[in-house]
């Protein structure tokens, strides 16, 4: 395995995904987004979030007027597909665990879509890493803490680069700034797809 660079406990594998394996990958997310077409998500206060979203694995998160979850289905009422196997190589290499992510979370950026910083808290546990996977356009990533605000350090993901968010880094604030639309010829129309694995206990 590289040697990963640590930003604020952050583990960042850069060009860890080889292109053949982002083509294929992409392909393997075509049909689950058939099987769980995308969907724009809206927060529990009622604003449109500027990602697409779907899932893939035995649970999925979603949101809406009701709240954040995970949900063994999607909104349309059917299961979520299988996590595409690429996907949980990756897992495997990376996360330091034996146990199998229950959730993928697929998000696509446009050109103006952006995630404000957040922390990733709905898993029941945090013991578990929580493993993000860039494909297509660069996106400015931004690194905080695990109390809101405070100095932050960004960097630029591109596509096939690895996140692990483990350790002091799991309950970290973190976002995205910016998409830098057409940097990448991954996928045909451009934008942003990143895919975050995590595992998920429901007491
Ligand atoms: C997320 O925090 O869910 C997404 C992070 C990313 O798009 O790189
Ligand atoms: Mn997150």
């Amino acid at each position: 395995m590289p040697t990963p660079l640590t930003i604020r406990g952050f583990k960042v594998y850069q060009g860890l995904v080889d292109s053949q394996s982002q083509e294929v990958l992409v392909s393997n997310l075509r049909e689950v987004a058939k099987a769980a077409p995308f969907f724009h998500p809206v927060t529990p206060s009622g604003k449109s979030m500027s990602v697409r979203m779907t899932s893939a694995g035995r649970l999925g998160w979603v949101t809406d007027q009701s709240g954040y979850r995970y949900q063994a289905t999607h909104p349309d009422g059917a299961g979520w597909p299988a996590i595409p196997d690429i996907a949980r190589d990756i897992w495997a290499r990376v996360s330091g665990v034996t146990r199998e992510p229950d959730c993928c979370l697929i998000n696509y950026y446009d050109e103006t879509a952006r995630m404000g910083m957040h922390q990733d808290k709905g898993e029941g546990s945090f013991d578990w890493p929580v493993v993000s996977i860039s494909l297509g356009d660069e996106a400015l990533f931004r690194m905080g803490n695990v109390a809101r605000g405070g100095k932050t350090e960004s960097l630029w993901l591109r596509s096939g680069d690895v996140v692990v968010m483990g350790g002091e880094a799991r309950l970290a604030h973190h976002g995205v700034d910016r998409i830098r639309f057409g940097s990448s010829r991954l996928l045909p129309k451009w934008g942003r797809i990143n895919l975050t694995l995590r595992v998920v206990d429901q007491g």
